[in-house]
């Protein structure tokens, strides 16, 4: 005699069929961000192309600013994945991006030593500077602000990552001449030290 109720057999299981990001454009890669893809796809064994898939995001990335959803069918075709294992990885990261952003995306750390060492003032003095909210970007197109977990620097809290590279040691008075500094010089006042570059090579 079984305590357990009747299961009903006649269930069916199906994966949920899942809506991309937007379609957007058709999307191939540049022949140079083709060429960067086949390079890191040939450090894998054949069987593992998938695990180059974060690159792959990346290269999609600088080539048009974020990711839509024919640029992750066409990923999945490159490394032979489904293009819905390709949107779990996009939207499990946040610094993959499915709508445009600006020109430069401040991403600020709100995890536990940012968050006691003024990550919240940060937020609210860029926010004020720019006159957005956490997630929007400013009336120019030229900054977006977004609030994200850990970025690996809680030595030099709190940290703000300006496209690629991390700002440390921020606060309410650094970050206006951050965003003078971006304005004034561009890329080249960023600093230059995350791994992410070696993929732009
Ligand atoms: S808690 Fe902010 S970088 Fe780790």
């Amino acid at each position: 005699m079984s305590f357990h109720p009747p299961m009903a057999y006649d269930a069916t299981f199906q994966r949920s069929k899942r809506t991309l990001a937007e379609p957007g454009e058709p999307f191939t890669y540049t022949a140079e961000n083709r060429a960067k893809l086949d390079e890191i796809v040939a450090r894998y064994p054949a069987e593992q192309r998938r695990s180059a898939v974060l690159p792959a995001l990346y290269l999609v990335q600088y080539q048009q600013g974020y990711i839509t959803g024919h640029a992750m069918e066409y990923v999945a075709g490159l490394l032979g994945i489904t293009p819905a294992d390709v949107e779990d990885v996009v939207s499990y990261y946040t610094m993959f991006y499915t709508k445009p952003v600006g020109k430069f995306v401040l991403s600020v750390c709100r995890t536990l030593s940012c968050a006691i060492n003024g990550a919240e003032r940060v937020v609210h003095e860029l926010c004020h500077q720019l006159h957005v909210k956490p997630g929007e970007t400013d009336a120019t197109g030229t900054f977006t602000v977004l609030e994200v977990e850990c970025l690996g620097a809680c030595d030099k809290a709190p940290v703000i990552m300006v496209n690629d590279a991390w700002h440390e040691k921020q606060s309410p008075d650094t970050v206006k001449q951050l965003l003078d500094d971006l304005r004034a010089k561009g890329e080249s006042s960023l600093t230059d030290c995350h791994m992410a570059a070696k993929v732009k090579g």
